[in-house]
This record gives C-alpha cells, sequence and structure tokens, in this order.
C-alpha cells in the first residue's frame, strides 16, 4: 500500500487534541501527538461544562493543529487526509474540531474523513507496537460510553452489550463529586481505593449472574450516596474504604460482563480470542489487571492501549481517518457534526457485505 499520512484532530469533550499519524504496510507510526486538557477549567464545576469546553477549544485548536504539525514537521500540503471527530460527543465542541477540519482540508484541496469518536477508540489498540489484529472483542468504558463490541475489521462492528443507564466512567466521576474528591473523578477514586478497605461497605452489584452482557451502575450509585448519608462527616478513611468498596463492586461486575461477553464472541468465532480494553476507564489498573486474569483463565489475549490513549486523543482520530483513507472512504464537506452516533449504525452503511460473522474465520 501507498503509505498514508493523516492529522487527527479531536475536541468531542475536553480534550483538545491534534495528532499527526502514518499508516504504511508495516501499520500506524504516530509522528506527533498533542493534548491540551480542560480539567482546570471545569474542576471548579466538578464536571464537563459544554459551553466552557466549545469555549476552550476555539481558544486553543489552532495552536494545538499549529503543534503537531511543526512537531512532525510537515507543511498541509505533504497530507494525504484530514480526519476530525464528528460524533458522538458534545456539540460545541465537536462543531469546533470538525470545521476546523473541513477548513483545512478545503483550502489544501484534501479529503476530508468525519470520525466516530468511539470508532477512534475501538481502534485505539492497534496504535501500539504489536496491537491488536481483528476480530477481537472490546469492552469500550468511557465517560460517556460502556459497551462490548465485536470489533472484525475497520468499519465493521457488532454491538453485544451496553448499559442501561450511567456509563462506568460516569460512575466514578458521580462517586468522586459525592466525596468532593475532585475532577475527573476516575483517577482519584483508584488511588484513594489503594489506601482503602474494599470489604468495609457491602454494595450492590447490578445485573451479576444476569444472561447477556449489559451493565446496570444506577443502583451502586445509589447505594454509595445512602453510604455517604449514613456517615455524615466523613474522614479520609471512609472515602478511601468507599473507594475501595465501590470498585471491588466495578471489578466483579465487569469480571462478569466479561465472561458473558466472551461466550457471545466464541459462539461466533471460536475459543482463544482477544480482549481488549478502551476508553478512559481502561486506564485504571486494577480493571486492566482484572481482565488480564480473566484472559489467562479464558485463553484470550488481553491488550490495552498504553494510557495515553485510553483517554480522549487525537492519535486514535487519525489512525480511524488513515484506515478509512485506506478503503477508500472520505467524507463530504457537508458532513455534519453529530451529537449521537452509534458505531454499529455506522457499520450497517458503510459495509452492509460483511454484516455476518464466520466461525473461525481469521484475523
Ligand atoms: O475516553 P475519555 O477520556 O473521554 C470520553 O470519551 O468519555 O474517558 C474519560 C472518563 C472519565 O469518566 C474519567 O473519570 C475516566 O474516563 N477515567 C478513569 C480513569 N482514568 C480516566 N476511570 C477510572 N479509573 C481511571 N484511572
Ligand atoms: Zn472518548
Amino acid at each position: 500500500m501507498n503509505p498514508l499520512t493523516v492529522l487527527g484532530i479531536e475536541s468531542s469533550c475536553d480534550e483538545t487534541a491534534a495528532a499527526v499519524l502514518r499508516l504504511d504496510e508495516n501499520g500506524p507510526h504516530v509522528i506527533s501527538d498533542v493534548v491540551r486538557g480542560q480539567a482546570a477549567q471545569h474542576a471548579p464545576y466538578r464536571g464537563v461544562v459544554p459551553e466552557i469546553a466549545a469555549r476552550a477549544h476555539v481558544e486553543v485548536l489552532d495552536g494545538t493543529i499549529a503543534a503537531a504539525m511543526a512537531d512532525a514537521r510537515l507543511g498541509f500540503a505533504e497530507l494525504d487526509g484530514i480526519a476530525a471527530t464528528a460524533g458522538p460527543g458534545l456539540i460545541g465542541g465537536v462543531m469546533v474540531g470538525l470545521l476546523a477540519g473541513k477548513a483545512i482540508a478545503l483550502a489544501h484541496d484534501k479529503p476530508l474523513i468525519a470520525v466516530n469518536h468511539l470508532e477512534g477508540h475501538a481502534l485505539s489498540p492497534r496504535l501500539a507496537q504489536g496491537g491488536a489484529t481483528f476480530p477481537y472483542l472490546l469492552l469500550l468504558v468511557s465517560g460517556g460510553h460502556c459497551q462490548f463490541i465485536a470489533v472484525l475489521d475497520v468499519g465493521v462492528y457488532r454491538r453485544y452489550g451496553s448499559t442501561m443507564d450511567d456509563a462506568l466512567g460516569e460512575a466514578f466521576d458521580k462517586l468522586a463529586k459525592l466525596l468532593n474528591l475532585g475532577f475527573p473523578g476516575g483517577p482519584l477514586v483508584e488511588s484513594a481505593a489503594e489506601n482503602g478497605d474494599s470489604k468495609r461497605f457491602a454494595l450492590p452489584r447490578p445485573l451479576l449472574g444476569r444472561e447477556g452482557c449489559d451493565f446496570s451502575f444506577a443502583g451502586l450509585k445509589t447505594a454509595c450516596a445512602r453510604a455517604v448519608e449514613r456517615l455524615g462527616v466523613l474522614t479520609d478513611q471512609d472515602k478511601a474504604d468507599l473507594c475501595a468498596s465501590f470498585q471491588a463492586a466495578v471489578l466483579d461486575i465487569v469480571e462478569d460482563r466479561t465472561r458473558n461477553a466472551m461466550r457471545m464472541f466464541d459462539s461466533v468465532w471460536g475459543a482463544k480470542g482477544r480482549l481488549v480494553a478502551a476508553g478512559g476507564v481502561a486506564a485504571n489498573q486494577a480493571i486492566r489487571s482484572r481482565l488480564e486474569a480473566l484472559g489467562e483463565d479464558r485463553g484470550y489475549d488481553f491488550i490495552a492501549p498504553p494510557l495515553r490513549w485510553c483517554t480522549d486523543n487525537a492519535a486514535m482520530i487519525a489512525l480511524a481517518g488513515a484506515e478509512r483513507l485506506r478503503l477508500g472512504f472520505s467524507d463530504d464537506l457537508s458532513f455534519p457534526a453529530r451529537p449521537r452516533w452509534p458505531l454499529d449504525e455506522e457499520a450497517a452503511r458503510l459495509r452492509p457485505s460483511h454484516q455476518a460473522g464466520r466461525k473461525g474465520a481469521k484475523a
């Protein structure tokens, strides 16, 4: 194949990011990768405020793209395409990045690839050396999404299950808010849990033992809120114990649901597969270790991207764009920003011939 060099732009939540990636016959190479977070701007509100996010993207996006191009020592004319996140996400931010991508594509007469942010996460394990080969079972766990997807090829995705209420990252963030730990909550809950007693609070494990691989975290969240109410004034030890008990419940839920998802994956693709975790929550070491142990138990290889490519970044958007461009896909400049955009619906639109999985097929 001809090498493809693509600029990726990401602005769907609270990270402004730009990256340049080259895709050739040896796989993807990240040439530059710039991420500018906005945590400090959102921290006073203990959550992402969409309008603040959109304004912050406007302020720093041009500089972020310029930095990624400078790090790559490339001019726009040397690119083969511009990939920008077109959804799902906070619409103001998505529009900022998508419009910038369209402007660069138009000014330099390059193809635009409007990338589904979830496809970026789904393909992110392929960014690392020796990354995942198709097909693989993906647990996508972020602030807005929580689902199992069979990733069969670029653009060929089957959703096996998803959350019935909160996303897992949202559950971490809400607990952090309840305990006044700060923002973003996931890493703070994880580090507080390290000093806590995971058996002190008997918390529910919703859907444990049930069929399928959907998730529900509402009951767990309510039980945490009740525990906080009962305690009244909380010591640091109380907080650590609640975080540890919450994380222990999460680990049991994730293991149980993943076992069922593996059974569903096995029934189509045969045993001995690849289990991949991606999205911000996949940065959690306790979750990574539990999935790795489960993988060993079930004969699955466990793969997770390096931490910097778990949370939002533009390298994964550039990769999704380059892979789509390689297959001959690009998008019209009229492509709209989409606040909601399920990954499997997109798959159906792009590659209808791949709808049926084949037992025993090789990557
Ligand atoms: O993928 P991401 O950066 O943005 C979305 O697309 O949502 O994920 C952010 C989410 C937040 O909810 C954050 O609290 C969570 O990932 N997160 C973690 C950890 N690091 C980030 N959750 C648990 N443990 C972590 N170490
Ligand atoms: Zn994300």
